[in-house]
């Protein structure tokens, strides 16, 4: 029977290999490049629901240019925080492009972490206004964290983060966070309106909910502001989705598919995807007025790649643990 390697690299192997951010938005810029060039694979993401207020998503993709092929099977589960573990957990299968064998298991939470953020801080590059100086984060978690640290790589004028999280530990934390890492003012807010309130980029990074009561308010969005929402539309009133002057996503494709399922009811139009962006097809902000959204729902291009890369230098470094796969 033939037996050959596969390589697991956990959490912990992954973080050690201190992989720089700047590289990672490299890496998911060009993943999205390819997206407009329809050199890539990204079948909608299907899930499963298997208990109230936990789902499992399948993400596969295949990126032509760095024979990168593979599969997020991603879990988020509401009350895991009230457990103490975090919100959203997984692991990622790379393959060999040729032979479909599997070549490599790795966690899926680290990549997520900074994929997203790396999504988020690229869509700011082109939507944001160019002299920002506050960010609102709501919800201090994982995204809030790996947010806070992208952006502050594209927003050179950052000089003060607005926070909001309804356990106020969270808040806390972050504030440590945020003056361990980053030389900017933490103003702790008592409201979510209170933390907006001012600010050019307002970065929500709170659960998606089964049944969510959605509170946030485009009036609370000063003239220029670039909204991120990260958890569909869990956190913003419907009408806040129709009401910004320009709303932008990572594919118009996967929107539509959850409109079909119910989510985002009120958006009748969208300008454009992050790709076209990217290769500059379309315009991004205008002027400094625009209110703006980035609605990225989440795209498997953005993971593999980076977990592609990892693999990669993990091979060079001889590091991860060797599995035997029998065939
Ligand atoms: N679009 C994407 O590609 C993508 C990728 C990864 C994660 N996400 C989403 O990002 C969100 C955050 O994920 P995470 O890993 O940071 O979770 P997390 O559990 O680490 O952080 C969430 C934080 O939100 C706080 N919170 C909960 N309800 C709140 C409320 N009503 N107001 C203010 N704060 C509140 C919690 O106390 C917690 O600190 C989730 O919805 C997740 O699904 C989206």
């Amino acid at each position: 029977m033939a037996s050959y390697k596969i390589v697991y690299l956990s959490k912990k192997e992954i973080e050690s290999m201190c992989i720089n951010s700047l590289d990672i938005m490299q890496w998911v810029e060009t993943a999205f490049k390819e997206k407009y060039f329809k050199t890539v694979e990204i079948p909608p993401k299907p899930g499963i629901h298997p208990s109230n207020g936990t789902f499992i998503h399948a993400m596969p993709a295949f990126i032509q240019k760095f024979d990168a092929v593979g599969i997020k099977w991603i879990a988020g589960s509401a009350l895991n925080p009230l457990k103490n573990l975090p919100y959203l957990t997984g692991l990622i299968i790379l393959n060999d492009p040729e032979t479909g064998l599997p070549i490599s298991i790795m966690d899926a939470a680290w990549i997520t972490a900074k994929r997203t953020a790396a999504v988020s801080a690229i869509s700011a590059k082109y939507l944001a206004r160019k002299d920002s100086e506050t960010i609102s984060i709501i919800g201090c978690g994982v995204q809030g964290r790996s947010h806070l640290e992208f952006l502050s790589l594209v927003l050179k004028n950052l000089k003060k983060v607005s926070v909001f999280d309804i356990v106020f530990e969270r808040v806390l934390e972050f504030e440590n966070f945020v003056q361990k890492n980053f030389g900017l003012e933490v103003r702790k807010s008592s409201s979510p309106g209170e933390a907006v309130q001012g600010s050019d980029i307002i970065v929500t990074a709170t659960p998606i909910l089964k049944n969510p009561k959605p509170v946030g308010r485009i009036e609370w969005v000063k003239n220029g502001g670039l909204i991120v929402p990260l958890e569909f539309d869990s956190y913003w009133l419907p009408e806040t989705f129709s009401k910004v002057d320009k709303i932008y996503t990572d594919d118009i494709e996967q929107l539509k598919y959850y409109q079909t399922l119910g989510h985002f009811p009120s958006i009748k139009k969208v300008d454009g995807e992050l790709c076209e962006l990217i290769v500059g097809r379309i315009e991004g902000r205008v002027d400094d007025k625009e209110k703006i959204m980035a609605l990225n729902l989440g795209l498997a291009i953005s993971d593999i790649i980076v977990a592609k890369k990892i693999y990669e230098k993990a091979l060079a470094k001889n590091l991860g643990l060797s599995l035997e796969y029998n065939m």
